[in-house]
């Protein structure tokens, strides 16, 4: 090898090389090594590989088999690659080779786009450039190292160096080649109302796509995926994580080569996606971000909690207490008045609540979701009153007041859309697909985005909203700008995200202490993406808490608890007729940016007494919840689901456990805590029993025997 690139973390190494000729190799990824690692790679002659011209009578070099870190179409690997390029004629041959490397302090950042934050002193940005000189073509691949976090970012920059038009019809944020295969793919699937629960399955020969094409990263696939070793458990064992800091189409690829090696990709979905580089112009990727860890699943999941609580989330809310908030959707849907919310919130107060959030339905004039998106003025004949007057008598209960918005949404009937139709996505001609009963604004033109945030804006200011829920209860379609140039809907929906993400900044921007949480029909764009702006995300539509426990489960895979936005509401669940205990919905939904969402109303008075103390408990437990250390000790789709949380100084912990179906006469089932000081003893807060960590963890805790399905239980450990 010409030059040896490592990339080193605290526990990791990720290693390319170059060879005499140019071609930058992907030699390792894994637990940290010392030395080089090329002698991993063999050479052999593989028949209907091709091999490079510049390699003469050399049978054995091929790209189709050798580790890549960008391959690109036409360079004679014929397995999925990263890029594709297309010159002025449609044609795609394309040959990069290396040109130079740079190391430089701190971690680089993306213009428009959310992407991984450090402290200078935290990380370091390595660039590599490769050049097709033929195309006129120079790609820059940037890597972040977060050094103690045993994380790589990734992103890359295309820049069109030739004198004609180029484009873009691949451009995956990341490639990942590894020489084995005996490996597990773990994604998050879901659908509405039941969003990232876990599916893992082996690699077998071919590709496995998991993607979205409806404009946001969606419920039915995540953003994020995990490479496992077949025998890899929560505890022990090799994986990868990746993760897509971005909020729309994507595609996560991982294919089995014919001689049993993976590679794996991470990129805008590149389906209908062509994206046209003007002569000087340049296009820069989505950051994609991997880390790796020999020590299971749980130790991969501390790792992308502590990146996205640390290092994507920004803003003063990142680290401070959120409200317990009360939201009025599940309590009056869109039956309510000015009244009704502030009977709402008084009770509310008088339990504890600090927000009240009011939902869909206070603008224009709304009633149903029919009509009014895009008409961002207050109905105050439905509020009987001006929204200030709302929120004023709010703040005067010492709460804060939230606010709904849905702006990257149009209805038909609204004044917005009789005024500007053709700032909805429709196709000339065409009668464009309604979901919901409502349409998407074309949120890639810079004029709309502004419109839509003056009069957003104005209301926040004039009410003095202190935190919005920012909700997009639609997937794309038509997508056509009457914008000028040449555009496909690949790249107006990129359009429309860095649209999106504009939004966000401006509303940031104008007001740096507001709240955001995201929410898109319930966790319909869960992202990393997106939590760059919202801390928290409302989770699911889904309340029930036992499909909940699902959802959360899943859902911490990738995403840490201060971002899981979780309520209890009332029984019969509205979304399944379960009835569940009360303490169980509380527990539940403490394991995220705790809510309400019910109609105080509804409560018995030993239930609102009950409200009461687990809104002291939360509050209490608060730093720990969040900013502790969480692990999934089993998996909900036993009997028992238990999660704990563990301060990071290992002085308390707390140990919740849901029995989802009791029986007669079981077995008594031990919960085996982690994390723990195994050198100490605890105190368990409830029974006063003095228990040595090491036995907690090795002998495990017995569940008491369960007297009615969904029994919630939970116990606060505290070192003595
Ligand atoms: C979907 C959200 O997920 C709900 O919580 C609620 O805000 C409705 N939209 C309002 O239309």
């Amino acid at each position: 090898m010409k030059e040896i690139i490592n990339l080193h973390t605290r526990h990791t190494t990720c290693q390319m090389g170059v060879t005499e000729d140019g071609f930058l190799l992907q030699l390792y990824y894994g637990a940290r090594v010392r030395g080089k690692m090329d002698y991993l790679l063999t050479y052999h002659d593989r028949g209907f590989s091709g091999v490079p011209f510049c390699r003469g009578t050399d049978r054995t070099f091929s790209p189709d088999v050798l580790p890549q870190v960008y391959p690109c179409r036409g360079s004679g690997d014929f397995r999925t690659t990263a890029l594709s390029v297309e010159d002025e004629n449609g044609v795609s041959g394309c040959d990069l080779r290396y040109r130079a490397c740079r190391r430089l302090p701190g971690k680089y950042s993306l213009e428009g786009l959310p992407a991984v934050y450090a402290d200078p002193s935290e990380a370091e940005t390595v660039e590599i450039d490769l050049a097709d000189d033929r195309l006129g073509l120079r790609v820059t691949l940037r890597f972040g190292i977060l050094y103690d976090l045993d994380v790589i970012t990734r992103s890359v920059c295309l820049t069109n160096t030739s004198d004609r038009p180029l484009t873009l019809t691949r451009a995956a944020s990341l490639c990942l080649d590894l020489p084995e295969s005996d490996y597990d793919l773990i994604h998050l699937p879901g659908r509405y109302g039941f969003e990232r629960v876990p599916e893992r399955s082996p690699l077998t020969q071919g590709r496995i796509l998991y993607e979205s094409r409806r404009g946001h990263s969606g419920h039915a696939q995540n953003p994020f995926a995990i490479l496992a070793g077949r025998h890899t458990t929560e505890t022990a064992g090799c994986c990868y994580g990746l993760m897509f800091v971005y909020s729309g189409n994507f595609a996560i690829e991982a294919e089995k080569d014919p001689l049993a090696q993976t590679r794996l990709l991470m990129g805008i979905q590149p389906e209908a996606f062509a994206w046209t580089l003007m002569p000087g112009d340049a296009f820069e990727t989505p950051e994609a971000v991997t880390a790796m860890t020999g020590d299971g699943l749980g130790a991969l999941s501390h790792i992308f909690h502590d990146l996205v609580r640390g290092h994507i989330c920004r803003g003063p809310w990142r680290d401070m207490p959120r409200p317990v908030l009360i939201n009025n959707w599940e309590a009056t849907y869109f039956d309510f008045n000015g009244k009704k919310i502030l009977d709402i919130a008084r009770q509310a107060a008088d339990l504890g609540i600090e927000m009240m959030v009011l939902d869909d339905g206070w603008f224009g004039c709304r009633q149903s979701d029919m009509s009014s998106l895009g008409d961002w003025y207050v109905n105050e004949e439905k509020l009987g009153g001006s929204l200030k007057d709302l929120a004023d008598q709010v703040h005067g209960l010492g709460m804060k007041f939230g606010l709904w918005i849905e702006p990257e949404m149009i209805s038909e009937d609204s004044d917005l859309y009789r005024a500007h139709p053709d700032w909805a996505f429709k196709i000339p001609g065409k009668d464009p697909v309604r979901s919901r009963f409502q349409l998407a604004l074309d949120f890639s033109r810079e004029e709309i985005v502004d419109a839509v945030f003056e009069q957003i804006a104005a209301v926040i200011e004039g009410a003095g909203v202190d935190y919005v829920k920012i909700d997009a209860n639609r997937s794309l379609s038509d997508i056509y700008t009457a914008a000028e140039g040449r555009q496909n809907a690949g790249a107006v929906s990129h359009r429309y995200i860095l649209g999106v993400y504009r939004f966000l900044s401006k509303l940031l921007d104008r007001f740096p202490g507001l709240l955001m949480e995201g929410c898109c029909g319930g966790g319909g764009r869960f992202d990393a993406g997106m939590l760059y702006y919202t801390p928290q995300i409302w989770c699911s539509d889904n309340t029930d808490a036992v499909e909940r426990l699902f959802i959360q489960y899943g859902t911490s895979f990738a995403y840490p608890v201060s971002a899981v936005g979780a309520h209890v509401s009332i029984v019969p669940s509205h979304q399944t007729g379960r009835v569940t205990p009360f303490n169980t919905r509380a527990l539940t939904a403490m394991a995220g940016s705790f809510g309400y969402e019910l109609d105080p109303a509804c409560l018995s008075e030993e239930e609102k007494n009950e409200v009461r103390r687990q809104i002291t408990c939360f509050k209490t437990l608060w730093p720990l919840i969040h900013r502790g250390i969480y692990d999934r000790l089993t998996a909900p789709s036993g009997d028992v689901a238990a999660w704990s949380f563990v301060s990071r100084d290992q002085s308390e912990a707390l140990l919740c456990a849901v029995v989802r179906t009791v029986h007669f006469n079981v077995p008594v089932t031990l919960i085996h805590l982690r994390g723990l000081d195994p050198e100490a003893d605890y105190k368990v807060e409830e029974t006063g029993q003095l228990i040595g960590g090491d036995a907690l963890m090795q002998g495990g805790w017995p569940l008491p025997m369960a007297t009615e399905d969904y029994q919630a239980f939970s116990w606060h450990l505290v070192r003595v």
